[in-house]
């Protein structure tokens, strides 16, 4: 399994606090088979991540990894708030981009999903990337699938919170995302292991398994599609939303 939101990357934003508690995490994650995780840091106003800096650092986590014999392979990227994408240069959006750079995981501005994430998708497919919604279910609104099928419809693909399937309050909301087709790869969007969601996917994927419209795509919802965007191999979606 790929991790695709995660900010293990220490002291930078909201994420780890420090290299302990990036190597704690990515143990957690060794725990749960996941064998690659994409650092996704605040790419945002109120957040100075140095966009120039991000490779250094993901191969100092990556070195660090390797000598206390963790097997977790760090990966750059970023969560781009929707509102500092058209800040981002040409080289600094691909060094924002997930893995090697075709997909940008961008994050909806506060509120409901709005007109403006949809010209966004736009202009990302202009400038030549993918985009991946993140985590669409913390916006809510009453024809909130509505909006994330436009947004599907417009290329993008949907990013959901693992752990919030696992909660008793949100599962229900959750599996009927997924029960309408609005969910295409589970991240864990963790930010320490001193609290919050930990950095882990596979019991959610096992809450999926339930949902007869994603049970037959399981592989691609777990390997394929996580797989083909860290790489930047093409990727089809065998499924439609259903709303
Ligand atoms: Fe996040």
């Amino acid at each position: 399994m790929i991790d695709l939101h995660c900010h293990i990357l220490d002291a930078i934003d909201d994420g780890a606090r420090d290299a302990d508690d990036s190597v704690a995490m990515a143990r957690q994650a060794e725990a749960d088979g996941i064998e690659a995780i994409c650092a996704t840091p605040h790419i945002r106003h109120d957040h100075d991540v140095r966009i120039e800096e991000l490779a250094g650092r993901v191969r100092g986590l990556n070195e660090r990894l390797e000598r206390e014999l963790v097997a977790v392979r760090i990966l750059q990227g970023g969560e781009v708030a929707e509102t500092a994408l058209e800040g981002l240069g040409e080289e600094e959006l691909e060094r924002v981009a997930l893995g090697s750079g075709r997909w940008v995981l961008l994050e909806p501005a506060p509120g409901p999903l709005g007109e403006s994430l949809l010209r966004r998708v736009g202009q990302l497919a202009e400038r030549g990337y993918g985009t991946i919604v993140a985590h669409p279910e913390r916006h809510l609104s009453a024809d909130m699938f509505e909006r994330m099928t436009a947004l599907v419809a417009e290329g993008a693909l949907i990013q959901a919170t693992a752990d919030f399937f696992l909660r008793e309050n949100m599962a229900k909301g959750m599996l009927a995302m997924a029960e309408k087709g609005l969910v295409h790869v589970l991240s864990s969007d963790a930010h320490t292991v001193l609290g919050g969601r930990p950095v882990r996917i596979s019991s959610a994927l096992e809450r999926l398994r339930e949902v007869g419209l994603l049970a037959p795509h399981m592989e691609w919802i777990a390997e394929t599609a996580p797989s083909a965007i860290v790489n930047g191999d093409p990727l089809e979606v065998p499924f439609a939303p259903r709303i």
